[in-house]
Parts: structure tokens; sequence; C-alpha cells
């Protein structure tokens, strides 16, 4: 907002000031001064210096345009000279741990007179502490990254080291114990899996999605095998590093030979001596690019093992260009007879199947939670956005048409919150054995829930903002971004799985 002084003025004022080399604009009760930005405005001089926008009152035509944030942009808020006498503004930035107030943009436990059975006062707590932090500190990181391809700045990192979201992004467990979370709103005794699912649906609602992988996916799901498998003197090596934000580690299972059917990996580790020598390539590798560690799936003599490679120099790894931003660092990595001890074996040797799966839950599960959260968030743009746009002389949400689309992405994401709830509350009561045991088919089959309904979503989201569906920045950079990269979400953590447990003796 512009710092100056302001002056109040009538809109009879504001009306002599309507040609070129003297032009003033309204936009919700603020009266800017365009006559030098005239000829640097991105849409044009001529849009600005026609009868019903120059000395008028253009808030419609603004907001039909542009998004609220143009406003606040320094170098657009000392156009501001003034405000309407006697006006407010009706339009403002929301605070930054403030809840949206459009309805359905925040799911029912957020909302003003709704209860819910999971969700506790500890949970309210670290939610707005959290809408404060992303907005805060993680979403110019990620509009700025998602843009340059960069990696995520080593200062967020820090701070997310500093408040243990590093830690707290693995689940509830022994890393976090005797820390401080989130600055001590919460104790390390009251985190659950609906306090991790809160930090998911935060960093969801960014909607840069090439960042979000780069928000240190590599950690949720490269570090879980080493804290369950790993030696407690590999532990103590690795684990306070990468809690810390100092290092980095990935997950690398995949290859160009084996996606869904893990079994086709073709990397390959013999021992020699006390020592694993490991050749093979992995590709898709989130945060590869920048990771310092790589829990690898490697086909050995006697099965599959899962083993910890440190960066080396016969370690490499090459970005991979992919449709979302490179922000996220997926890397192709070529293991070139690397050497590393025994000792970095997670799990038993030729047992690395079932450390390998044992992971996938927790990670479907968090792609699942973020990716709902972003469907939010573009239910909300296109609440909004049928609301202010306006054709054949009407809000397109009074349009039945329009109504029905708007209706049936409520209720998909609705559906999906109440099931993701469920499954979330079932893990808090489950051991991590029980949750692979009984909630593997459970979660993939809510995570194919959750991506098919929202690349429905994002299909009648890209029709609502029409052309402004296709460009990565103004009105529609949200929906682009969604309706890029929503797929995603139902490839990585692979395939949807099939129904398992039928009793043998069900029959009709
Ligand atoms: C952006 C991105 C990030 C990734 N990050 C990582 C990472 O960090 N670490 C890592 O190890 N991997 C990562 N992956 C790889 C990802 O896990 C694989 O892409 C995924 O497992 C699918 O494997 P695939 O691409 O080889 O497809 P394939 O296995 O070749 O499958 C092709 C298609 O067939 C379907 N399919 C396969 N088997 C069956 C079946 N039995 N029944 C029905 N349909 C089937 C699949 O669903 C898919 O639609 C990432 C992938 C992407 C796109
Ligand atoms: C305070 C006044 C204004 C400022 C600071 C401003 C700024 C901008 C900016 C930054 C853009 C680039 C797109 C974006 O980032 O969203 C833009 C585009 C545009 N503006 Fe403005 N603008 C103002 C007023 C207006 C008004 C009153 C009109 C009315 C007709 C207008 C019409 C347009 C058009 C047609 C575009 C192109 C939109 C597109 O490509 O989709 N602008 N403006």
């Amino acid at each position: 907002m512009a710092s100056k002084q302001l002056k109040e003025f009538t809109f009879e004022e504001v009306a002599k000031h309507n040609k070129e080399g003297d032009l003033w604009i309204i936009v919700d009760s603020r009266v800017y001064d365009l006559s030098k930005f005239v000829n640097l405005h991105p849409g044009g001089a001529a849009v600005l210096l026609v009868e019903t926008i120059a000395g008028r009152d253009a808030t419609d035509a603004f907001f039909g345009l542009h998004r609220q944030e143009v406003l606040y942009r320094p170098q657009y808020a000392r156009l501001q000279i003034g405000t309407i006498k006697g006006q407010e503004p009706l339009i403002k930035p929301l605070a930054t741990d403030a809840l949206s107030q459009v309805p359905y943009a925040e799911p029912s436990w957020l909302t003003p007179g709704f209860s819910s059975p999971y969700f506790k006062e500890s949970h309210h707590r670290f939610q707005k502490a959290m809408r404060k932090f992303v907005n805060e500190v993680v979403l110019p990181d990620a509009i700025r990254c998602e843009d340059n391809g960069k990696r995520i700045s080593q200062e967020v990192v820090n701070k997310l080291g500093e408040m243990n979201i590093i830690g707290m992004r693995l689940g509830p467990g022994k890393h976090l114990k005797g820390k401080t979370l989130l600055g001590g709103v919460i104790t390390p005794e009251e985190f659950d899996h609906f306090h991790e699912l809160i930090i998911n649906a935060e960093i969801g609602r960014c909607g840069t999605r090439g960042y979000i992988d780069g928000i240190l996916a590599g950690n949720v799901i490269g570090l879980p095998p080493i804290l369950n498998f790993g030696s407690p003197e590999l532990q103590a090596k690795i684990v306070p590093d990468v809690l810390a934000g100092k290092k980095f580690i990935c997950l690398a299972i995949s290859e160009a030979f084996a996606g869904s059917d893990v079994s086709g990996m073709q990397t390959y580790a013999y021992k020699d001596g006390n020592e694993w020598v490991i050749s093979g390539t992995k590709k898709w590798i989130t945060n590869g690019v920048f990771a310092d560690y790589f829990t690898v799936g490697c086909k050995t003599d006697d099965g599959y093992t899962v083993i910890l490679v440190p960066r080396s120099d016969e370690l490499s790894t090459k970005p991979i260009k992919t449709a979302y931003s490179a922000a996220a660092g997926t890397a192709f990595v070529t293991l070139d007879k690397v050497r590393v001890p025994l000792s970095n074996t997670l799990g038993k040797e030729g047992k690395g199947m079932s450390v390998i799966l044992s992971n996938f839950n927790h990670e479907r599960w968090m792609i699942l939670t973020i990716s709902l959260s972003t469907h939010r968030l573009i239910v909300e743009e296109c609440l909004k956005w049928s609301q202010q746009r306006r054709a054949f002389g009407k809000p397109l949400n009074s349009q039945a048409v329009i109504r029905a689309k708007l209706a049936q992405m409520i209720a998909r994401v609705e559906s999906a919150q109440s099931w993701l709830e469920n499954v979330t509350h079932q893990m808090n009561n489950m051991s991590y054995t029980e949750q692979s045991d009984k909630l593997a088919g459970t979660i993939a089959f809510l995570k194919q829930y959750v991506t098919s309904t929202g690349r429905a979503t994002a299909e009648d989201a890209a029709q609502l903002f029409g052309g402004r569906s296709v460009t990565q920045s103004g009105m529609g950079k949200l929906v682009e971004n969604f309706h890029r990269t929503s797929p995603y979400d139902a490839i990585l953590g692979g395939a949807e799985d099939a129904l398992r447990k039928m009793p043998k003796n069900a029959r009709l």
C-alpha cells in the first residue's frame, strides 16, 4: 500500500482528469493518477483513455482484467494519490493468517459455525500459524522460483528447518521428540497426522506445483527409509543435517525400465569386500538435481536392496526438462560403479521391496493432501472469477450451466475432504505396519479419486477462465498451473492399487 499522505476527492473532481497527460481513474474508491503510467500500461494506453474509463470509476473493468494483487505491487501502489471522500475500499488484502471468506474455499472444519470430530484446538492454533508462515515466508519464494526454475532458496530452507517443518512433514514419530514445533505453537506430544495434513494443505495453497515438489518432497519420501531401516550410526550421520535443512535427500527408485512395476529395476549392486558397488540409472527423481543423498533401490543377487548413496564423482545428476517448473529439481541419475559401505544398507539385504512398499502409503497420502488443497484453491478461484467476470451483460455465475459446474466442483472437493479426514483418523490410530496392511488399498483409491476429480475440475476451471487459462501470469495463472500439472499427481507415487483382500469365500 502507498505510504504517502492520501488526499480525499469527490467523483466530480476526479472526472476533470480525463485526458492524455492528465488521467485519473478510480478503482474501489482509490484514486490513481495514471498520467505518466498510461504509456507503460501492459494493457496499452488506448483502453485507459476511453470515455467510460478516463476520470471514471473503473472498478468493474479493472477487476474483470486484473488480479487484486496488481494494486498492491509497490510500482503500482504508488500511483494512488487519494481516496473518494466518505468511502472505504471494499477489496483489501487479507491478513497473512486469515481464512478466506469465500464459501467452500476452506474445509468445513475451518468454517465458522461448523464443528469436526477430528480437529481440536491445537489444530486450529497450528493452522493459523502455518498459514502465516506459508504466506509470509514460502509463497513469495514459491512464486519467484516457479517462474525462474531455481531451487527453493536456502533462507526458506533454513526457516523450514528452524520451525521443524522438515521433520513434521515426515509425520509423528521419535524424530520430533524434544523439538520446538513451529516456534512452540504445539508440542511434539500433540503432533499427529492432522497437523501434518495441515502443513500439506497450506503448502498446496501456493498453487505452484513445481515448487511444491521443490519444497523438499525428496526428504519426505527419501528420509523415512533411513529413519525406519537405517542403522543408528547412519541415522546419526544423516538425519540431523537433513532435518535442519543443511543437506537434502531424495528417493531414487524409478528407472526408464521400471516405474509402476518396481521389480523391473536394472540398477545393480554387488558386494566387493565390505562395500557395495552400484551401477545403473534412475529417472524422474524429485529434488535429485540438488540432493546430497540418494535412497537407491537396487537389484542384488538375492532380490532387491535399498542402499543409501551420497553424492560423489561416480554419481551424477542432470535435470530432466518437465512441463512443470524446474524448481522441483527433477533429475536423471547415473551411478557408475559407486562404492558405499555395506553399513549403508537400509533394512535387510534382499528385502528391499518391503522397504520400498512401506514408504508408498505415506507418500501417496502426502501427494493427495496437497493435490486436494490446490484443487480447493482452484474452486475458490472459479467462484471469484465467475462472480467478477461479466459476459453478455451479466456475471458468469448467473448462467445455469456455470452454476452447475461450480456445484460439481464443490461436491468433488467436499467428498474427497471427508474421505481424507476419515483416512487420516485411521492413520492416527494405527501403527506404521498396520497402516501398510490395512490402508494401502484405501489410500490408493483415495489418491485415484482425488486426482481424477482434480482433473475434472481442472478441465471445468480452464473452460471457465477461457483464454486466461493458458497464460502463466495474470488472472488465470493458478488455473493454468493446476491444469498443466494436476495429471502429475496421478502418476507420481505409483500406479493406482488393485482391490485387495477379497475374502476367498465371498459369493453372490
Ligand atoms: C514429476 C514426477 C516426479 C517423480 N518423482 C519420483 C521420485 O522422486 N522418485 C522415484 O523413484 N520416482 C519418481 N517418479 C516416478 C514415478 O514414480 C513413476 O513415473 C511412476 O511410478 C509410474 O511409472 P512409469 O512412469 O514408468 O509408468 P509405467 O509403469 O510404464 O506405467 C504406464 C501406465 O500404465 C499404468 N499401469 C502400470 N501398471 C499397471 C497395472 N498393473 N494395471 C493398470 N495400469 C497399470 C500406469 O498407471 C501408467 O498409467 C516421478 C515421476 C514424475 C512424473
Ligand atoms: C491502477 C490502474 C491499473 C494498473 C496498475 C494496471 C496494471 C496492469 C498490469 C500490471 C497488467 C498486466 C497483466 C497483469 O499483471 O494482470 C495490465 C493489463 C491490462 N490492463 Fe491494466 N492496469 C490498470 C487499470 C486498467 C484499467 C482501468 C483498464 C480498463 C480497461 C485496464 C485494462 C487492461 C487490459 C485490457 C490489460 C490486458 C489484460 C490481458 O492481457 O488479459 N487496466 N494492467
